[in-house]
């Protein structure tokens, strides 16, 4: 038998359902077997584990690269960069770019600029009031999820209007593929930032007075009543109040296919921290009162935020200082930091190492299509590894972020414990001793072959836009043929 290719021996693994000490061995891009300490022979490397924690390799749904367009914010390579420092192995990019991710050529484009990717990841289509009609294309082209920004955010994309999310989201059905939500409404925020900008208000707290939670709510609502007519697949995006979690865990417990995401700057920040970090701390939706924390941590230990990303959205340091609140930019970076904060709020006792890689691997997997092949350590899974020395304490320095030309965040001087060592992305190094491996530029993939998103069983047909149009459906059947 050939040998293995890499030994990691003496570490601790951990995946959503324990902690066991164990060796792993990876044959190619895969895990090649998985067995008690010193059982597993012979490999061409070995890796010293010992005292290390070995986690399945972040998947974070939601980072924003900016490239074509923005790239003085960020590319592929220092995006991806990042996501190698922070144990991060799959990432899915947001189509807010200039020009957007709108249209099948667009899509093309962002694949060729992303061909420098260190790490696997999946594309964005968006879906807005003007591209209806391609999303069909969008999805032959290789999207992997699409992207509704039902409120303004960086990039200024106007929200689609509600009859054509429907008809989005009736199309989109049909092939499964999940349809991620900004759940703010933008009416209501852009009435109130009118009345607070007449009123000459524009301090780092008028951007919370712009965004209260009623507009997440009513977002929310409105996206899963649409989901549960069409059957959509749906996922809300940065979830940032402990209130518009009454709707989320309504529509799942009607049997609504939607899954929720928070950020750690909503678990750990709140308005006593604007003071101190002035426009820093602006995001969209915004971070909100102190009581909105202890319901999203709830809500994660009880299953109904199932993911953590990091809405990864960097800005330069200049943007970002703007005094003018509705000048500033909005987000800051965020794929590097995030398992750090995350494994720090685990030795703070605010979840278990299983209900991490849950959030943070696990559930991404599965939600977005990509499971078995990632968000696992299993055999035949990839061997997207992070390897983390849970003892070991840093201050988080901006200084030091690999997001380039966005060296700025909110966490700067925070004390955390727990530190990514090592990463690989199939099998390959990506970072190792704390140092990226520059020849990972260009390792990375799309997952968007990988994906198995069969359509669930499609609800009202009969009433959707095409079927009344008598327009036949993606998979050259028509409603009458099928029910023949
Ligand atoms: C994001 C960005 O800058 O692209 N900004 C943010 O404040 N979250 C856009 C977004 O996710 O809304
Ligand atoms: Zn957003
Ligand atoms: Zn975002």
């Amino acid at each position: 038998m050939e040998p293995f290719d890499l030994l990691i021996t003496g570490g601790t693994i951990v995946t959503h359902e324990g902690v066991a000490k164990a060796d792993i061995a990876i044959s190619g891009e895969t895990i090649g077997a998985i067995g008690a300490p010193g059982t597993l022979g012979a490999a061409k490397e070995t890796l010293d584990a010992t005292g290390l924690h070995i986690m399945p390799g972040a998947i974070d749904v939601h980072v924003h690269y900016r490239d074509p367009g923005m790239a003085h914010k960020e590319d592929w390579d220092t995006g991806t960069a990042a996501a190698a420092m922070g144990g991060v192995t799959t990432v899915f990019e947001m189509p807010n770019t200039f020009p957007p991710t709108a249209t099948p050529a667009a899509l093309a484009d962002k694949f060729e600029r992303a061909k420098t990717a260190r790490v696997d990841f999946g594309l964005y289509g968006l879906l807005a009031e003007d591209n209806i009609d391609q999303l069909e294309g969008l999805i032959a082209g290789g999207a992997a999820a699409f992207k509704c920004f039902m409120g303004n955010t960086t990039g200024n994309l106007p929200s689609p209007s509600t009859g054509a999310m429907l008809e989005g989201f009736e199309i989109i059905a049909r092939h499964g593929h999940r349809i991620s939500l900004h759940a703010e409404t933008a009416s209501i925020m852009a009435w109130r930032q009118a009345k607070l900008m007449e009123a000459g208000k524009n301090a780092p707290l008028d951007h919370l007075a712009a965004r209260p939670a009623i507009v997440a709510i009513e977002a929310v609502q409105r996206a899963a009543s649409l989901a549960e007519w069409t059957g959509a697949r749906v996922h809300v995006l940065h979830i940032s109040s402990a209130d518009e979690l009454r709707p989320l865990r309504e529509a799942q417990a009607r049997g609504v296919d939607i899954t929720g995401e928070t950020c750690p700057c909503y678990l750990m920040l709140d308005t006593d921290d604007y003071a101190r970090l002035g426009p820093v701390i602006k995001v969209n939706p915004p971070v909100r009162e102190p009581h909105h924390k202890a319901g999203l941590w709830a809500a994660i230990l009880d299953g109904t935020i199932g993911l953590v990303a990091t809405d990864h959205a960097p800005h330069t340091p200049e943007e970002k200082r703007n005094p003018d609140i509705w000048e500033a930019g909005a987000g800051f970076p965020g794929v590097e930091t995030l398992m750090p904060l995350m494994l720090n709020a685990v030795a703070e006792g605010c979840l278990s190492l299983e209900q991490l890689v849950r959030i943070s691997a696990y559930n991404p997997a599965r939600a977005f299509g990509l499971a078995p092949f990632k968000g696992r350590i299993a055999v035949g899974s990839h061997a997207d590894l992070a390897l983390f020395d849970l003892a070991a304490e840093t201050t988080i320095d901006q200084a030091k972020l690999h997001s380039l030309r966005a060296r700025i965040t909110p966490f700067h001087g925070k004390r955390v414990k727990g530190v990514a060592m090592h990463t690989l992305s199939r099998g390959q190094f990506v970072m190792k001793n704390k140092t990226l491996v520059e020849a990972s530029r260009g390792h990375g993939r799309s997952v968007h072959r990988l994906q198995s998103m069969p359509a669930p069983k499609p609800l009202r047909v009969e009433q959707s836009l095409s079927h009344l149009l008598g327009s036949s459906r993606a998979d050259g059947t028509t409603l009458a043929d099928r029910k023949a």
